[in-house]
């Protein structure tokens, strides 16, 4: 099962949410992150990213920052998304219904997970947890015992 998670940046969230994922799945899985902006490729995480998955055990350090690509509808099963915003410049890439299928809003009901690059530390312990039971969700609707 092969899953991307992308954002704005891919600084703050979604290597967040390839950290996470990638922690709690064994080698069947292939985990990356991508940002649907080129603002930030060949950079590490968000100080603030790299700090919070620390604090629950986990290293994201070593990512770098890449741009989305329509490659990426090829690569990958599932791609999930954190906000409105990055479904629609997904989307817009998608060359057909198949490529369209494989996109998901992380949460459920169509919630986003904000972005919380202009905020304070909290908002990425918030985010955080929101990617925890997230992922959790997306496991136990494929029933993948972790
Ligand atoms: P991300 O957060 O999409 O979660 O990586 C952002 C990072 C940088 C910017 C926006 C969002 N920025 O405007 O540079």
């Amino acid at each position: 099962m092969k899953v991307l998670m992308v954002c704005l940046g891919n600084i703050c969230r979604s290597p967040l949410a390839e950290g996470i994922l990638s922690a709690k799945v064994g080698k069947e899985f292939s985990v990356d992150s991508a940002g649907t902006s080129n603002w930030h490729v060949g950079k590490s995480p968000d100080k603030r990213s790299v700090a919070i998955a620390k604090k629950y055990g986990i290293d994201i350090s070593h990512q770098k920052a890449r741009q989305f690509q329509s490659k990426d509808f090829a690569d990958f099963d599932v791609i999930f998304v954190m906000d409105q915003s990055n479904y629609a410049d997904v989307l817009a890439l998608a060359k057909n219904e198949a490529e369209r299928k494989k996109v998901r809003l992380i949460l459920d009901e169509n919630q986003e997970v904000p972005d919380p690059y202009y905020g304070g530390e909290d908002g990425f312990e918030m985010v955080y947890q929101m990617l925890d039971q997230a992922t959790n969700q997306f496991l136990e609707s494929i029933q993948y015992e972790k």
